[in-house]
């Protein structure tokens, strides 16, 4: 039977892809107040630029494509039994062939309902405008986990972590609650490795940091891996 290896990915995953990350020098929250954009009180008072801020990421996931990170992950498959936990909202993973992705923060690609959040659509060109209605009739918005509103996938990451024999995360800070708590699911004799050119610290035994981009780092995960499988 082959061995549950779970991924944990944040921004740094889509770095090589264009996409900027949130945190690092000239991420996206120094350019942009995050209150500003990406909160449902926002969505309220200030909708066009709620809009424009997500049509924009839209319109770059559109023109990017997976990279070396994401196709080595996907290839794990032969080996893993792979588990994406993302807290990305874009699906380079799913391009890339991963064939299990749940993501912590919503889909990019997919708007949902303002009145009926279990109606959620795939947008097959990078444009949400006012007057784009549900079937209900509702102003559809951006299928994004804001500040300030649960993480219902949670659920469903808490039992994939608990289960994993091998734990990756791959480009996260980990600054961001709940989706960082889930490394404390882990059982304590699972191996965690870390790919990110910064190191973000975990106070945990067994953890193998690989100082690297997520393109360079997946290669060296897999030689890593040779003794876990
Ligand atoms: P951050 O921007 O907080 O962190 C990105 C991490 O990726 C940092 O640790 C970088 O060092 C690392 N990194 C940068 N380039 C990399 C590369 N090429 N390869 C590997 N690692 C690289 O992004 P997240 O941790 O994903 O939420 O942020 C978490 C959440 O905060 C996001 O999902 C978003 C944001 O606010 C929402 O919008 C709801």
């Amino acid at each position: 039977m082959k061995k549950n290896l779970v991924i944990l990915s944040g921004a740094g995953m889509s770095q090589e892809s264009g996409l900027k990350t949130f945190r690092d020098m000239g991420g996206l929250w120094e350019q942009y107040d995050v209150t500003e954009v990406a909160s449902a009180e926002a969505w309220e008072k200030t909708p066009e630029l709620v809009m424009r801020f997500y049509n924009q990421r839209r319109k770059q996931l559109f023109e990017a494509e997976p990279n070396a990170g994401h196709i080595g992950i996907a290839e794990l498959e032969k080996w893993y039994d792979v588990k994406i936990v993302t807290q990305n909202v874009d699906d380079l993973h799913e391009l890339a062939g991963s064939s299990s992705v749940l993501h912590l923060h919503g889909e990019l690609r997919k708007v949902r309902s303002t009145i009926d959040a279990g109606l959620v659509y795939k947008m097959d060109n990078w444009e949400l405008k006012f007057g784009d209605l549900c079937e209900l009739g509702s102003q559809l918005r951006p299928h994004i986990v804001w500040f300030g509103e649960a993480v219902p996938a949670m659920q469903d990451a808490i039992p994939i972590v608990q289960k994993a024999d091998i734990l990756v995360v791959v480009g996260t800070s980990l600054a961001v609650y709940p989706a960082a708590g889930l490394i404390n699911y882990v059982q304590p004799k699972t191996p965690i490795f870390v790919i990110d050119p910064e190191r973000p610290t975990i106070h945990k035994k067994n953890v193998t940091y690989i100082q690297k981009k997520a393109g360079e780092g997946i290669k060296e995960l897999k030689l890593k891996l040779e003794k876990h499988k």
